[in-house]
């Protein structure tokens, strides 16, 4: 019977290796309980890295026969290509370049070629197991290759591919070297996805660009084939988060935070990856310009920043963790009081539980990044408001200010803005909070996770359809 094979770099489950052997966890990310409900049906499969180094075969092993039960097949990394292809061409080339921080990409024929390298292991181990009849659906921007060396071993097979992070304009794309034999692998696959029409429309741009070929209604002729591009905006399993936040334990412990940080204290939260796409330091200092500006604010607002760590070997997130550090020290320095903490700031990822009395705690989500493909946190806090209180202010570069156009959608780069819109925030009225969040919530529950596959996976049908109706014309 045909299947569904995922594919990305990283496993929904990670491993990670304890004084009593090996720990197997859930990954970070949207991504593993988005695609959770396909990859665990029938015999489909979900191909990665389960994101540590193991030389040991017997720990290989071990690691194989654990992942088999849950349909998914490990893709060993060697420490070189953990350095040169993970931190390396993925994480120092092409995601500053697709965030728009060129001044940080850097390009060496070495990482390329281990790019390369990566890309091939990874069709191999889905060539390994999949079949004619197979649909791969392929992930994100390690794997931009993948789609034409599957295309080139499997010519009739049908190949999703989706990009969880912003395709940038040409301006950016023509600085990168090797961006024709990047956007000749993506052409690979039968459908390509990205979160935002603006993201597709700059593909098909630089496809024009660098390689000629035009497009219609976004169906670009490669050779002999139709490949048809198009904007699928990532959904939440909304019902979980809703769900989870009404649950008993999530108000026990909202309450239990609650006394903690005293009854009459407006809560800020944000939640984000260490990156310095997330706009941190720049949420930081207009937090402390609301204090500066507002001394009405002082001891009646905490910010309640979580990071989860991430990347900790690239040289930028390094850098990034000590300026936060030296950030949140500073303003805790010059405002706290015996009994009040403007900034309470957490390093380390936390249990759905915890998330969930947090969303409700939260008076506002202060949600600013630079440039951000889509960010699913600013959904998940319009989920968790099950009782129609909060406000979210997001950023318009976050993909997700395309649908979540109800929310305070600022520049995050403008620190008078965003302060400004802060207080806005905290002085809101009930009512129009209610207002807006329903607003929101419509949106989250009806084009939720389950929405997005759906609607991805039939348009893949239909374009195979359509291939073989041109053919036979
Ligand atoms: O946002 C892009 C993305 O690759 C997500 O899919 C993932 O959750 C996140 O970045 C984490 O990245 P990494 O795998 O490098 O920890």
């Amino acid at each position: 019977m045909a299947r569904t094979i995922i594919v990305s770099n990283r496993l929904p489950t990670k491993v990670r290796r304890t004084d009593e052997g090996l720990a197997f966890a859930p990954s970070e990310g949207g991504l593993a309980t988005g695609l959770g409900a396909v990859y665990q049906q029938g015999d489909n499969l979900w191909v990665g890295w389960p994101g540590t180094f193991l030389a040991d075969e017997a720990e290989q092993n071990q690691v194989i026969e654990q992942l088999a039960n849950d349909h998914m097949r490990p893709v060993f990394l060697t420490e070189d290509e953990i350095r040169d292809y993970y931190e390396g061409f993925s994480n120092e080339t092409l995601w500053p370049t697709f965030h728009y921080f060129p001044q940080y990409a850097v390009y060496q024929p070495q990482l390329w070629a281990a790019y390369q390298a990566v890309n091939r292991k990874f069709c191999q181990a889905v060539l390994d197991v999949a079949g004619p009849d197979d649909t791969i659906w392929v992930h994100d921007y390690q794997l931009l290759l993948l789609p034409q060396l599957l295309r080139e071993a499997l010519p009739q097979s049908t190949i999703g591919f989706f990009l969880h992070i912003p395709f940038p304009s040409y301006e950016l794309m023509r600085v990168l070297p090797w961006n024709r034999q990047l956007l000749h692998g993506m052409l690979g696959a039968d459908l390509l996805g990205f979160h935002t029409y603006g993201y597709m429309r700059h593909f098909l741009s630089s496809v024009n660009r660098l390689l000629g070929h035009s497009n219609q209604n976004g169906m670009v002729e490669v050779g002999q084939r139709t490949v048809l591009v198009d904007s699928f905006p990532m959904g939440i399993d909304y019902d979980k988060y809703a769900t989870t936040a009404a649950s008993g334990e999530a108000r026990r412990l909202e309450q239990e935070y609650r006394q903690a940080i005293g009854e009459d204290v407006h809560v800020v939260l944000s939640i984000d990856r260490l990156d310095y796409t997330k706009g941190i330091a720049e949420r930081l200092r207009a937090f402390e310009l609301l204090l500066q500006t507002s001394p009405e604010l002082l001891g009646k607002v905490t910010l309640l920043m979580l990071v989860v760590p991430s990347r900790d070997q690239v040289e930028q997130y390094k850098q990034l963790k000590e300026e936060i550090d030296e950030l949140v020290g500073r303003i805790n320095g010059d405002y706290r009081t015996i009994n009040w903490t403007p900034i309470q700031y957490f390093y380390r990822s936390f249990p759905p539980e915890e998330l969930a009395a947090l969303y409700r705690l939260a008076d506002v989500a202060l949600i600013t990044p630079m440039r951000d493909g889509m960010n699913l946190v600013a959904k998940e806090f319009v989920a968790s408001k099950t009782e129609g209180r909060g406000v979210l202010i997001l950023s318009e570069r976050a993909g997700a200010a395309r649908e979540l156009s109800d929310a305070l959608v600022i520049n995050p780069t403008d620190t008078e803005e965003v302060a400004r819109t802060l207080h806005r925030a905290l002085h809101m009225p009930p009512s129009e909070q209610q207002q807006y969040l329903a607003s929101m919530q419509a949106v989250v529950r009806r084009y939720d996770v389950h929405n997005w596959v759906e609607v991805f996976m039939n348009r893949l049908a239909y374009i195979k359809i359509k291939q073989q109706v041109m053919a036979t014309d």
